[in-house]
């Protein structure tokens, strides 16, 4: 008897082994399936950088007109503020579209999680939102043909299209997504064809629409930053180019109270003028020694000077 019920106990272990085995299996294959999933989106965004890095410049066929514009000279975003005046744009008014709170939120969404738009400013992407208009494909639409000038971005609302790159299709795509944005952001011919698989409900803005909103930041921020820069007594002599240059290629950085900026020892690449708040400078002579404050600097005052004269 006693060996009967040792086997069932060894039997009841081996299944609790077993069933322990098969939920560690489901989660590596979830695990997996996600990881795929990386890949895949990680091989679309490659082969994205890949198109605008070597566009086909094939021949134009939807807009013949239009051939002699058709560049395929890769440009960084193609809203320079540096030719035009904020006064020449700032009058400019664009159309806004209403549009109900879900559709307003899946387009902000879509252009987050696009990995050439995330970095546009919010106050960007918000106007995008307001000026994009509705438009839709029947199933089997040519929405976008590669090797065309691109006028339009894309975000889709509802529906699947699919894209192919020289007849080769690269992946279907649904709701929530952006295409048709690398043309309009790097100034080249479409890189890649996408056709609806269903009837697809899209919101779009034209290039015109959405330069504007880029030269117009891009602008604002410009002016704000030579304002600035006119502001700090130690850049008072410095010429109206020579300011220009500088206010071009500012950043904003923040910190919070208490976060080191720079750190003793360690190589520098940016210099710094403070705009806001105020910033300890302090030295420790050896190390396990107590920090010495050398100063404390304020709006207007510079650092990390040193790392310019590399
Ligand atoms: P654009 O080149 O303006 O027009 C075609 C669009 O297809 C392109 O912008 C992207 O939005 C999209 N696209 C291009 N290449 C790929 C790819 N490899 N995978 C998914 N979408 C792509």
């Amino acid at each position: 008897m006693g060996t009967l019920r040792d086997l069932q106990y060894a039997l009841q272990q081996k299944i609790e082994e077993l069933r322990q085995r098969d939920a560690l299996i489901d989660e590596l294959e979830l695990e997996l399936d996600q990881k795929d999933e990386l890949i895949q989106n990680l091989q679309t965004e490659l082969d994205k950088y890949r198109s605008v890095l070597q566009p086909t410049g094939q021949s134009v066929s939807e807009q013949p007109e239009l051939a002699e514009q058709q560049r395929t000279k890769r440009q960084a975003i193609s809203a320079e503020p540096t030719a035009l005046d904020i006064k020449d744009i700032s009058h400019v008014t664009l159309t806004c579209y209403s549009k109900n709170e879900k559709s307003q939120e899946l387009i902000k969404a879509a252009i987050l999680d696009n990995d050439f738009m995330k970095n546009l400013e919010m106050s960007q992407i918000l106007e995008i939102v307001d000026c994009m208009y509705p438009v839709e494909y029947n199933q089997g639409s040519c929405i976008i043909k590669e090797g065309d000038i691109g006028s339009l971005v894309y975000v889709m609302e509802d529906g699947k299209v699919e894209v192919f790159k020289d007849d080769v299709k690269l992946c279907e795509m649904g709701p929530g997504k952006v295409f048709g944005e690398l043309a309009i952001l790097y100034n080249c011919t479409r890189t890649a064809t996408v056709k609806a698989l269903s009837h697809t409900r899209l919101w779009a803005v034209d290039r015109q629409c959405f330069q504007t909103i880029m030269m117009r930041t891009g602008l604002i921020k410009h002016a704000e930053y030579m304002h600035f820069l006119k502001s700090v007594p130690s850049f008072q002599h410095l010429q109206e180019d020579v300011l220009s240059k500088i206010a071009d290629v500012l950043e904003e950085m923040h910190y919070d109270t208490g976060d080191y900026i720079i750190r003793q020892g360690a190589s520098g690449d940016t210099f710094f003028i403070i705009s806001k708040g105020k910033v300890m400078v302090t030295k420790q002579e050896a190390a396990g020694e107590e920090l010495v404050v050398l100063s404390t600097l304020s709006r207007g005052d510079w650092f990390g000077e040193q790392a310019l004269k590399g």
